[in-house]
């Protein structure tokens, strides 16, 4: 490994793109090289002209990069270049956008990090399925390792590409992950309720982003399928019948509370659903566990004691009346949803402590 780890982002203006931002200026092996846009206007522009919280933190300018322009041909095959030959390179574009880019930088020295669902499954029919398109190049799907440390630890290690997880995704798979380990599995049927923050949609408004929809409502949407189910049943394991989820827009700006319901044909104890949760979780730096019975704030996992942190907190409670299993998650959708992630991944395919960097975001606790 270089000394300074060599850099670059493509899609820096989004919300992903300033999170890594925010996380990377400060990140003490990083050196940041490149930040790219499409919109002619910003490039050459320092950073915290459209990142207004950067300023005085880093002097790096935006690079123009739009692949899909002949027009800039020339300013695309330089940042090109710079990217292939940098240590790691993050994409965070919109799923259909990354799967272009990420072509033409793969089979170069760089390590390529994508927040996109374009690499995340390994079957193209599932792509197709839930994204509409049919994947352009799904012989490269092999090539990448979905980046969730928790699960895939040891092949994120070896890796040269890593597909990160979706933010609902993330939730859902720490929430129920430690189940797959008792007897109920693999005859498990989940459904999950998910509380989701704005920011999910990312930084391009729409109607039901617009804050006049959005705010002061708990509005329903999605409420049988969600495009990150596909994630979830990938890697639990689970047929699409056993899975299943309904969306929630909240008036928060930052985070994902969920909660999954088990009705399990026997139940289990107390103590089985603890001895699973530890001995998931037990030693991940970044999964904390909380299933207090006494109720109150911090009792169980919530948005508010992991906003800022590459935290996801996850609990369980037992309905013993009614046969039911709880299960519980909450994290920041833009850090242990998106960019935490990547740069736990990237720490780890260097060969650094996963927890550098992100070990200092402390829960902010009266954020927002
Ligand atoms: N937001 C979240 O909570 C979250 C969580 C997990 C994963 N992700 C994933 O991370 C990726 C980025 O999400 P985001 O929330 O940052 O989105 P965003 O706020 O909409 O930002 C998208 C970025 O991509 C650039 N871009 C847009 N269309 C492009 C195209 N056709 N070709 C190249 N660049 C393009 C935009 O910049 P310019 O217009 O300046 O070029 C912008 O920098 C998405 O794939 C998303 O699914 C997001």
């Amino acid at each position: 490994m270089a000394d300074r780890i060599r850099t670059g982002i493509v899609g820096a203006t989004g919300y992903s793109g300033v999170a890594l931002l925010e996380v990377l200026v400060r990140h003490p092996h990083v050196e940041l090289q490149f930040a790219t846009t499409r919109q002619p206007d910003l490039a050459g522009e320092y950073v915290h002209r459209e990142h207004p919280n950067l300023l005085g933190l880093t002097d790096l300018k935006f690079s123009l990069y739009e692949p899909s322009s002949s027009a800039f041909a020339k300013t695309n095959e330089i940042i090109l270049k710079q990217a292939q030959a940098c240590d790691v390179t993050f994409v965070c574009v919109p799923s259909g956008a990354s799967v272009n880019i990420a072509k033409d930088l793969m089979g170069h020295n760089t390590r390529i990090i994508d927040t996109s669902a374009d690499f995340r499954l390994r079957d193209p029919a599932r792509y197709k399925e839930f994204y509409g398109l049919d994947h352009p190049f799904p012989h490269l799907l092999k090539e990448y390792v979905y980046g969730l440390p928790e699960l895939h630890r040891e092949e994120i290690r070896k890796a040269k590409y890593v597909a990160c997880p979706g933010c609902n995704a993330t939730a859902m798979i720490l929430a129920a992950y430690p189940l797959t380990k008792l007897d109920i599995f693999p005859n498990l049927r989940i459904v999950f309720d998910i509380m989701a923050g704005s920011s999910e949609a990312g930084a391009e408004p729409t109607r039901a982003s617009h804050h006049p929809e959005r705010s002061g409502v708990a509005r329903p949407y999605a409420v049988k399928e969600h495009r990150h189910l596909a994630e979830v049943r990938q890697e639990l394991g689970l047929k699409s019948d056993c899975v299943g989820a309904t969306m929630f827009a909240i008036p928060m700006v930052r985070g994902v509370e969920c909660i999954g319901h088990v009705f399990p044909e026997k139940m289990v104890d107390e103590k089985d659903l603890w001895k699973a949760y530890r001995t998931a979780y037990g030693s991940e730096p970044f999964v904390r566990i909380r299933a207090r019975k006494t109720g109150g704030p911090g009792s169980l996992p919530d948005v508010k004691y992991v906003r800022g942190s590459n935290y996801c907190d996850v609990g369980f409670f037992l309905d013993e009346d009614r046969g039911r299993i709880g299960v519980i998650s909450a994290l920041d959708n833009i850090i242990k949803g998106d960019v935490g992630n990547a740069v736990q991944s990237m720490n780890l395919m260097l060969g650094l402590d996963e927890t550098t960097r992100l070990g200092d975001m402390v829960p902010s606790y009266l954020f927002e």
